[in-house]
């Protein structure tokens, strides 16, 4: 397929009118209102009644058709000549979903975790490159505005800890934790460090749900880089935060607060003051010749998911690689497998059941 002229509408469906897929149709939806080339033309949930109450509570009723099934979506008689699409259903569907589509020449952009075995994301890699559609992954913390601030920053990470809690809620509970919430950190963490890993270490258990509901996990990779993540959907608090440390820097980034904040050991400047000057809150006495700088990088205020789908039809109109592809969806995939493993080692070990 050629490349879009600019101002040619790219033609989009959403799947999955739940939780997650309203916020895609919406965001669809305003990019439309806002004169980008974009037009949302249907919305697809099993339960239609569910994917027509959405299109009511977003204003888009009568002007944007539901169905029930992807296949009605491609067989419409009316053909709405989708050109791309957002996959928002549970992860155990998102394989046959994304394929359907990709078969029927659709573009998809498919929510995190890609699916929940390798031979699921291997499929899914594969009907990409057979049928030649563009294919990108959901992981959204990617577009996330302290992320985006904090990439400048990233020399040689040599150690980070990493929380993720949240509130219990009966959603996504098709996966456990880790690939309901620990993936996010786990793509972030491997695209900065950039390195194989050496070695695992997990603890995890189920506290309300049948699945693992808080684990945490030891990475050791290969630079030497450790990484300590929690992740919990079982806390009375939501925290959404990643620090971590390298040469003489320290940072510390919220991901719900969409803040920066590091701490560098620089040379003084001019040098050769006894001791440096201290910074106001971290009065710290430096080693002759150093001072402290503390810094809060400037953050954009683009809503993450808005980012993330502009990067999707960009990627659409322009027949260019996604900037999250569907093989580092599943090496992130890969390394979640292989904590469950670990965690389920742990459990045995522990004869906890
Ligand atoms: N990126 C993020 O931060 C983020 C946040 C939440 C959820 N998600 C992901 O989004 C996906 C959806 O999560 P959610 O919380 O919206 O789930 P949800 O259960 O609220 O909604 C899923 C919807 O899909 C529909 N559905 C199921 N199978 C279908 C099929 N074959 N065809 C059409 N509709 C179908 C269901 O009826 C339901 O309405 C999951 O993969 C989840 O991991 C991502």
């Amino acid at each position: 397929m050629n490349n879009m002229n600019a101002d040619e509408k790219i033609r989009v469906a959403v799947v999955g009118a739940g939780a997650f897929g309203r916020n895609h149709a919406r965001i669809y939806a305003e990019l439309q209102r806002a004169g980008e080339p974009v037009e949302l033309l249907a919305l697809v949930d099993q339960n239609r009644a569910r994917a027509e109450a959405v299109l009511g509570e977003l204003g888009l009723s009568g002007a944007i058709r539901a169905y029930s099934h992807v296949d009605d979506l491609l067989a419409d008689p009316a053909n709405l000549h989708i050109t791309a699409a957002s996959v928002a259903v549970p992860t155990g569907q998102h394989l046959q979903v994304s394929q359907t589509l990709m078969q029927g020449g659709v573009d998809v952009l498919i929510e995190k975790p890609i699916a929940a075995t390798l031979n699921d994301a291997g499929e899914m890699i594969a009907t990409a490159e057979r049928t030649g559609r563009i294919a990108m992954a959901g992981h959204l913390e990617r577009f996330n505005p302290a992320i985006r601030a904090t990439l400048p920053l990233v020399t040689r990470p040599m150690f980070f800890e990493v929380h993720r809690l949240s509130v219990f809620t009966p959603r996504s509970l098709d996966v456990d934790v880790v690939l309901d919430l620990m993936i996010h950190d786990l793509d972030i963490v491997l695209w900065l460090v950039r390195s194989p890993i050496r070695e695992i270490r997990a603890v995890g258990i189920p506290i309300l749900s049948s699945k693992v509901d808080i684990a945490n996990v030891r990475v050791e990779f290969g630079t030497g880089c450790v990484a300590n993540f929690t992740a919990s959907r079982v806390s009375t608090e939501r925290v959404r935060k990643l620090r971590f440390f390298q040469p003489r820097q320290y940072v510390s980034l919220d991901y719900g607060r969409r803040d920066v904040f590091s701490l560098s050991v620089q040379p003084a400047e001019p040098p050769a003051n006894d001791v440096a000057p201290p910074v106001p809150g971290f009065d710290i006495a430096l080693p002759s010749g150093f001072r402290l700088v503390p810094s809060r990088p400037r953050i954009d205020d683009e809503e993450p998911l808005r980012s993330e789908l502009r990067a999707f039809l960009d990627a659409v109109r322009t027949r260019s690689a996604p900037p999250i592809t569907l093989e580092e969806a599943r090496a992130a995939l890969a390394v979640a497998l292989e904590i469950q493993e670990q965690i389920a080692n742990h459990t045995r070990r522990a004869g906890i059941i």
